[in-house]
């Protein structure tokens, strides 16, 4: 993979570049051999007239990154990362000689860091995507960039030049993907190398410049045992939902935004038993499973011909013939969920889900509307019935005001009363206060009730202790 798509996108390297080789990210799909028309980012297109209104330091920049983009083999491989950052360093030295720039160590380091970033990485967010502690970064236009850090959303004083800036590192995450982000395609979803989330949306859609969303793939895999660490969930909980899992309860993840039902998705997954086949379907795949037997589907957008198209719809349906015996479907967010709920009813329990619902009400409310989207035209009663039947558990998760994630209800979901969708709640989250430096305290309480699905455990021959149902309560 050489470094040529690279420098071509950044200003004053088009020009210097013999044609394409190859193109993307390290592990990332190959290119489409026809590149879409105008895939090469425009270039800084302000020319030498406004680079002399730029303050001395930004032109300095400026002069050494155009050198460097000239003088660099093209050939170079961008995959190795060592061997680029040794050859820019060599170059940079050389060009800040000839330059006669004598610059401050910390400027000199800094600017190199940055022309580095727009070189191999991500322009100016490589160096947050690069921090361990940055869990989400949000570019909204090139001048406020916010990131998520310890669950807290922060300002940080990281700038890109202009909108084309922000609009040329879009198409660097984008164009190896044989994806387009422009006037008639002003929104897409993407992933970077690293399986780190991405949205990107441009204007006219967006009011106030091109927005990135990341939602960067968490270096380590969080364990029940981390939740517990967390005061996520309650050791007692978390043995409950083990037991859950393992005696294949129908399971749905309920939660807002960001409120980590992907994370316990994962975390619940990895109680699925290893002499089971686990089928996960997802729009991005996020799912990260420890088990051997496990077959990945990740559905497809359509083509830059708006062809090619697969729904997760459509991979749902596909798993049922490749003798599944889990379904973990990443989120149900259309008429798929009545092909889950179909699953669930019909022999493939132990299935897992995540919803988009404020409170386990809201995501048997939810499930009616998602199931209506299959264009079936089922009546409601026959869709609470069958939505009653298939899912026995949902698993609110909360985005708490201090940032942290906490599971809030277990809810059980007991079959139906005349019209109504009979719930139990077997576990809440009790909200104590909040400690000096705004942290949320309280606990969580088994409401002492057991499930009535409490045979499925017992038949899966699994002995869970009287305290998990309220023998004790766990204070964080
Ligand atoms: N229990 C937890 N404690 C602390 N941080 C968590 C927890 N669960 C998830 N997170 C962090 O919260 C962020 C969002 O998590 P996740 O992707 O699981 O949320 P989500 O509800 O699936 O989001 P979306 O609605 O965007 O799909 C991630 O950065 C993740 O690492
Ligand atoms: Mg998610």
């Amino acid at each position: 993979m050489s470094l040529l798509r690279r420098l071509e996108s950044i200003p004053g390297g088009a020009e210097s570049a013999p044609p394409p080789a190859s193109s993307g990210p390290p592990s990332a799909p190959p290119p489409p051999a026809a590149q879409p028309p105008g895939h090469v980012a425009p270039a800084r297109g302000d020319g030498a007239a406004s680079r002399a209104s730029r303050d001395q330091p930004k032109e300095m920049k400026g002069t050494v990154e155009d050198r460097l983009i000239k003088e660099l083999d093209p050939k170079l491989n961008v995959n190795d990362r060592v061997k680029v950052r040794e050859v820019v360093r060599k170059l940079y030295d050389k060009i800040l000689e000839e330059e006669g720039q004598l610059l401050p160590r910390t400027e000199r380091e800094t600017m190199f860091e940055s022309i580095l970033a727009e070189i191999i990485g991500l322009g100016p967010i490589q160096a947050l995507l690069d921090d361990d502690a940055v869990s989400e970064v949000m570019v909204n236009g090139p001048h406020k960039v916010f990131v998520e850090k310890r669950g807290r959303l922060t300002l940080t004083d990281v700038r890109f030049e202009d909108n084309e800036h922000v609009k040329r590192i879009i198409e660097r995450i984008i164009s190896p993907l044989g994806r387009r982000c422009d006037e008639s395609s002003p929104l897409v979803d993407a992933r970077l190398a690293d399986g780190s989330r991405v949205n990107a949306i441009i204007p006219p859609l967006a009011l106030d410049g091109p927005t990135i969303t990341i939602r960067k793939f968490p270096k380590n895999r969080m364990y029940i045992e981390d939740l517990i660490k967390f005061g996520s969930v309650s050791p007692e909980l978390g043995e409950f939902l083990r037991a859950a899992v393992m005696s294949r309860f129908n399971i749905v993840v309920s939660g807002g935004t960001g409120s980590g039902k992907t994370t316990l998705l994962n975390v619940l997954s990895s109680f699925i038993p290893e002499d089971e086949r686990i089928i996960t379907v997802e729009d991005a795949a996020e799912s990260q499973l420890l088990q051997e037997h496990w077959v990945r589907l990740e559905s497809r957008k359509a083509n830059i011909e708006g062809k090619g198209a697969v729904t997760i719809r459509d991979l749902v349906m596909n798993t049922l013939r490749m003798r599944p015996d889990r379904i973990v479907i990443g989120e149900c967010r259309g008429g798929e969920a009545l092909d889950m709920i179909q699953a669930m009813n019909t022999g493939h329990d132990g299935s897992l889900t995540t919803v988009h619902a404020n409170t386990p009400k809201d995501c048997t409310s939810r499930l009616e509307v998602l199931v209506m989207m299959a264009g079936m035209d089922l009546p409601l009663t026959a869709i609470r019935r069958q939505i009653s039947s298939a899912v026995n558990l949902i698993v609110q998760q909360e985005r708490m005001r201090d940032g942290s994630r906490k599971v809030t209800h277990v809810t059980e979901v007991q079959g139906m009363e005349g019209d109504t969708v009979v719930m139990q709640d077997l576990f809440l989250f009790e909200q104590t206060g909040i400690d000096e430096n705004g942290k949320i305290l309280g606990h969580h309480k088994p409401t002492g009730l057991r499930p009535k699905q409490m045979w499925r455990i017992q038949e899966a021959g699994i002995q869970l202790p009287p305290s998990v149902f309220g023998g004790g309560v766990k204070t964080f």
